[in-house]
């Protein structure tokens, strides 16, 4: 059983796993579109996390995770319960970087469909920038969740723009510039 990470699951790995690959899913694109009131906010003010979106042309780079044999229920569980925030699970082909290794079919994916009651859907992204920069719960500030992931894509894949998370690092480093000055 292979899982594919794309946000927090990239970066912030407190599951057990017997291999990772870093490589692509197809169809989608990245969007900070997902409220969260559980790890970076709270209900009423939710923070807001990557969820995935139907995009024809899009491609989403990130990383695979097996789960450990024998611990797949217990481990699945675990993640089932980390994304319980309006994410459901769908699988998809991943693609591999390294094209010595076949695609893996029926990998798992937590995705926060627009019907689900945490999705915030789009806004501009000075408006999410500004919600990110005030956001914080259980697990931290919204911050962190939002450069965590810039710095691990930035390191994974450094050939790969991503504008919409390059462009919200961007705007909140500028912001949280200003608050200093
Ligand atoms: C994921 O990382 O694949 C799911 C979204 C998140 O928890 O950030």
């Amino acid at each position: 059983m292979w899982v594919f990470g794309y946000g927090s699951l990239i970066w912030k790995v407190d599951f057990p796993f017997e291999e990772k690959r870093v490589g692509f899913v197809e169809g989608f694109s990245r969007r900070f579109w997902q409220g969260s009131t559980d790890h970076r906010g709270v209900p009423g003010k939710p923070g807001r996390v990557v969820t995935l979106i139907d995009d024809p042309e899009g491609r989403v780079w990130g990383v695979a995770y097996k789960l450990p044999s024998g611990r797949e229920k217990e481990v699945k569980e675990y993640l089932d319960y980390r994304e319980k925030g309006g994410y459901r699970v769908m699988t998809v082909t991943f693609y591999p970087k390294d094209d010595q290794h076949e695609p893996i079919q029926n990998t798992l994916l937590y995705i926060g469909s627009h019907d689900n009651p945490n999705y915030l859907g789009p806004a501009p992204l000075e408006l999410i920038a500004e919600q990110i920069l005030r956001s914080v719960g259980p697990s931290g500030k919204n911050t962190e969740y939002l450069f965590e992931l810039a710095n691990a894509l930035r390191e994974l894949m450094p050939e790969e723009a991503d504008d919409h998370l390059f462009s919200l690092e961007h705007l909140v480093k500028k912001l949280l510039q200003e608050a200093a000055e």
